[in-house]
């Protein structure tokens, strides 16, 4: 009996594909290589979109400025409850205002929703007014000027945007499976979309990057690097930021997102010694459990670049949600268009009702 439904295929895609063995990832045809750094994030959601949502238009940066500037509206239901909340609960309660449908706006709307909920949310928890959207600009230099009330400049905007880009999708990952099996009773798409915003918010998914900067800070200085992570081995806690169930070579998302950091030029020595954390960790790691291959997952370098373009730790998995509801969008339609309603069996191992005497 398989626990976690480790190698069961439980859909067919045309979407992307996680090699594990050789560490590649192929999003509808193109090597992430190939779009890392090339493609924009309007990019990536034309290319996941076409085919599964009708009627998408033809300038899709300017529809998602658009829909950006639509969904801005909800930010006015923020309230002191919301706001008390950790951003991913305030985000995906704003989400879940939007309509249930599943049309090409209804998917634009879902699109911009994260980034424009996130950008409040976090102004507001730091007692700022909330930013409108301006939708002439791209969606990645948009978040960053709500966020932070004046524009970013041009590497900032470039770094965000090859993280929405390299995060956009990644095959039958928790997220992506829990929207897929929403979608395949026809709920709709914010529907999906919300059921993929939960399994993201856990720390075995989506919620790694914000601990890793805790981590890093704990532990302050590399010679410090190898006890700490000992310590917290010896405690049962998981290392944040290693491991993953497909990959067992290192995750390419992760050196794609090293680059980008590199060339934003992070805070002063920074990445050395993230680099230095990481040797010490994957050492220990190999030490402890040599018959695993645990390597560093997307989520180490997702936490410097978040940290890098100053979003706060407790929004990095709303920054996450930005990038990987295109994926949840496009599954969303793929099932509900060529899927049957998903529903496995589970094996009954309780008691049985006494037979009546
Ligand atoms: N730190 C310490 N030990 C680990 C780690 C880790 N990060 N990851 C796995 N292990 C250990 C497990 O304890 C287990 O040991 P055991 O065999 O002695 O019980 C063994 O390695 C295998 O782990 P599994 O639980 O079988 O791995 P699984 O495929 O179920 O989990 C997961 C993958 C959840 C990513 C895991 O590696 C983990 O918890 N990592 C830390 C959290 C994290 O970084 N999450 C982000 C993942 S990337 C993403 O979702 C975008």
């Amino acid at each position: 009996m398989t626990n976690g439904l480790e190698n069961v295929v439980a859909a067919e895609t045309v979407l992307s594909d996680v090699d594990g063995q050789a560490g590649r990832l192929i999003i509808r045809g193109r090597s992430l290589d190939e779009l890392a750094g090339r493609a924009s994030f309007e990019d990536v959601v034309a290319l996941l979109l076409e085919g599964f949502v009708d009627g998408l238009p033809a300038d899709l940066p300017a529809a998602l400025g658009r829909a950006r500037a639509e969904v801005f509206a909800e930010v006015s239901a923020l309230d002191a409850g919301l706001l008390a909340r950790s951003p991913i609960e305030a985000m995906r309660a704003l989400l879940a205002r939007l309509a249930d449908d599943e049309d090409a706006a209804t998917a634009l709307r879902l699109i911009a929703a994260p980034a424009v909920f996130t950008a409040a949310v976090v102004r507001a928890q730091a007692g700022h007014a909330p930013m409108a959207p301006d939708p002439a600009l791209s969606h990645a230099a948009d978040v960053l000027r709500m966020l932070r009330g004046a524009p970013a400049s041009e590497p900032e905007a470039r770094a965000l945007d090859a993280y929405l880009v390299t995060v956009c999708d990644h095959g039958l990952n928790a997220s992506t499976f829990a929207a897929r099996a929403v979608a395949s009773t026809r709920a709709g798409l914010t529907s999906a979309v919300l059921a993929g915003l939960g399994a993201l918010k856990g720390p075995l998914h989506g919620g790694a990057p914000g601990p890793i900067i805790g981590m890093l800070d704990e532990i302050g200085a590399p010679e410090n690097a190898r006890p700490w992570i000992e310590a917290q081995l010896d405690q049962g806690e998981r290392l944040m930021g290693f491991g993953h169930r497909v990959y067992k070579v290192r995750d390419p998302r992760a050196d794609a997102l090293k680059a980008a950091v590199r060339q934003l030029g992070a805070r002063h020595g920074r990445l050395e010694f993230a680099e230095a954390v990481e040797a010490a960790a994957l050492a220990v790691l190999k030490d402890r459990k040599p018959d695993r291959a645990l390597q560093t997952n997307v989520e180490f370098y997702t936490a410097l670049l978040l940290e890098a373009l100053a979003f706060p730790p407790d929004a990095f998995t709303c920054v996450f949600a930005m990038g990987r509801v295109a994926g949840w969008i496009a599954h969303a339609r793929e099932q509900a268009l060529g899927g049957r309603l998903i529903r496995p069996q589970s094996v009954y191992v309780g008691p049985r009702p006494r037979r009546a005497a």
